[in-house]
């Protein structure tokens, strides 16, 4: 089979763009905080590792997001790492921003980072930098505190998302 070359000057359209963005996996996180009694956060698939030290993090948020502008008020940010029995969680901490939280175990830090309970990993982090990007901004993140359960064969594996779905890891061979 004779793979055709890359055309040159194709119309990126979003569309296109998105499902060909949708073939990478990814993991997905919860960030979210409490700022004046209230939990702002979301669901986001872009979360990344980006340095050891000093230990960063990031992810992209849209710059449309209505949530954004008062969850980053907060001195610190919380992010949890979805576990695969996360599928609902996930479609619930994207939704209706006044339900998304509802009925989750979480806790709280004194300096606002609220995380998920039975979060894969936890994160306490600050924001470091904000850096516009097209129709998104990258937020780099400063890890002030990590927790992370063993490496117990029993713990669930991670959410997984992919071409608009969610899947999970295959069981190790
Ligand atoms: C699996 C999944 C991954 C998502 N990842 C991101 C993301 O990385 N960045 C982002 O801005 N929104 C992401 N969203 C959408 C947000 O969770 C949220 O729905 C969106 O920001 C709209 O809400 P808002 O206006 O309150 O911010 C994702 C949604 C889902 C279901």
């Amino acid at each position: 089979m004779t793979i055709p070359p890359l055309t040159t000057n194709q119309d990126l359209d979003p569309r296109l763009l998105r499902a060909a963005f949708g073939v990478f996996p990814t993991g997905v996180v919860a960030v979210a905080a409490r700022v004046d009694g209230r939990i702002w956060g979301l669901a986001a698939s872009s979360f990344t590792s980006v340095s050891l030290d000093p230990p960063l993090v990031s992810f992209s948020i849209a710059a449309t997001s209505k949530t954004w502008p008062d969850l980053r008020r907060a001195s610190r940010l919380g992010l949890s790492v979805l576990a695969d029995h996360h599928g609902a969680v996930c479609r619930q901490l994207a939704g209706d921003p006044e339900k998304r939280f509802d009925g989750l175990a979480l806790t709280a830090t004194a300096e606002g980072a609220v995380t998920l309970d039975d979060g894969l990993a936890r994160f306490d982090c600050s924001i470091h930098r904000e850096v516009e990007a097209g129709d998104h901004v990258i937020v780099l993140l400063r890890l002030h505190a990590v927790d992370h359960p063993s490496d117990d064969p029993d713990t669930s594996g991670p959410l997984v998302f992919h071409r608009s779905g969610f899947s999970r890891l295959a069981e190790p061979s």
